[in-house]
């Protein structure tokens, strides 16, 4: 009598899927990112390589593909408002036939789960040609993009094995956090944000949302059981969240799906809004609560169907769902957890294959 064991079922524990299980590491990775940029002294701990070279450029350049692009759309903002660094985000495959003007002395920054994906490598060659410094940001140290790059931060994420990208995204934005804070330190400048303690509050909040599973579960089978499209809405860093929960919910779910920021939409989008289509907005950023808010209005009252998820200190009643508060800047990282469920429980309720989508592959290592 012989039982076959698959060793991928061993990996995934008492987890259906991978990404649920990966979705459910976050907080640890938080934890893990912690311990590993932490020093004796509990201040930040990083490659003094790096912090030079940042303090020696006069630009970032930020090149990635999908999810870690949208990364880095967030790891932008971190690193202009904390560390006044400008910067650029470019997708990877665009870059090299819709080159920008460089600065003077600009740092390659790649972002990349795998560290494989060939669209980064192409630009990577292209600028080491051209004598630029490089920084891999990457869950896989010894991967093509880390070994090519100048230097190297290590997102410390774990092994991920489900196609859509969940623990390296918020594993990408605290890298991003710190690395911002340790540049804004060694450049001089005051500000009231220690990244470690911050993210030590962002992963206890994430837990907090296992919790809220049964009801995420219940907005899924409610928005996107029959839906043929979706869109998500939010303004500041909650436009940048609301791209990377459509783009979650279209590759492995099927369901067209876009993230639009509110104030675009009177632009074009709300002509599309009909009886029924599901909007989901996200309301984290106290700047812009009350615009979000107003959007939510101008869509409902063309038929869609609605639903706010926003941040305690920010809710207002009849929010679906109201996320723990944490530091404003590091909201992606916890609004997008419910975005990651929703897409989850959404492939599941029309029967499609979470971890292997249709079409796609973990690393893309073609052009
Ligand atoms: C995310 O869910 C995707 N599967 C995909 O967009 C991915 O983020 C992209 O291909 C980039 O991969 P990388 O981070 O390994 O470079």
């Amino acid at each position: 009598f012989t039982v076959e064991i698959d060793a991928t079922d061993i990996e995934k524990g008492t987890y259906p899927h991978f990404m649920l299980k990966e979705i459910d590491e976050q907080p640890f990775v938080m934890r893990k990112i912690i311990q590993e940029y932490q020093d004796e002294n509990d201040e930040i701990k990083l490659d003094g390589q790096v912090r030079q070279a940042m303090l020696e450029t006069d630009r970032v350049y930020i090149i990635a593909a999908g999810t870690s692009f949208h990364a880095g759309l967030v790891g932008k903002q971190f690193l202009e408002n904390i560390a006044n660094v400008p910067v650029e985000v470019h997708i990877a495959s665009e870059f090299s036939y819709n080159m920008p003007l460089l600065s003077e002395k600009p740092l390659f920054v790649f972002i990349s789960q795998s560290g494989e994906t060939a669209d980064s490598r192409s630009v990577l060659v292209k600028i080491k040609e051209l004598g630029h410094p490089s920084l891999t940001l990457t869950n896989v140290p010894g991967s093509t993009l880390s070994r090519e790059a100048d230097y190297t931060l290590h997102l410390h994420a774990g092994p991920e094995i489900a196609v859509a990208s969940t623990k390296a995204y918020t594993a990408q934005i605290a890298v991003l956090a710190i690395l911002a804070v340790d540049t804004a330190k060694a450049k001089g400048l005051s500000f009231d944000f220690n990244p470690l303690q911050e993210l030590a509050i962002v992963a206890n909040a994430m837990e907090g949302l296992t919790d809220q599973k049964e009801i995420i579960e219940e907005i899924a089978r409610d928005f996107f059981t029959e839906t043929r499209n979706a869109f998500y809405i939010g303004r500041g860093l909650d436009y940048f969240v609301v791209q990377e929960a459509s783009l979650k919910l279209k590759e492995i779910s099927y369901i067209q799906a876009e993230g639009f920021a509110g104030g675009e939409l009177k632009h074009g989008t709300i002509a599309l809004i009909e009886e029924g289509t599901p909007v989901i907005a996200l309301a984290t950023q106290e700047s812009v609560n009350l615009s979000i808010r107003g959007n939510v209005q101008e869509v409902a009252a063309r038929g869609a169907k609605t639903c706010v998820i926003s941040m305690k200190g920010l809710e207002q009643e009849g929010d679906t769902l109201v996320l723990p508060h944490v530091h404003e800047l590091l909201t992606p990282l916890v609004s997008v957890v419910p975005m990651q469920l929703l897409a989850y429980y959404a492939a599941l309720h029309r029967d499609c294959d979470v971890d292997k989508p249709r079409n796609l592959a973990k690393s893309v290592t073609v052009e």
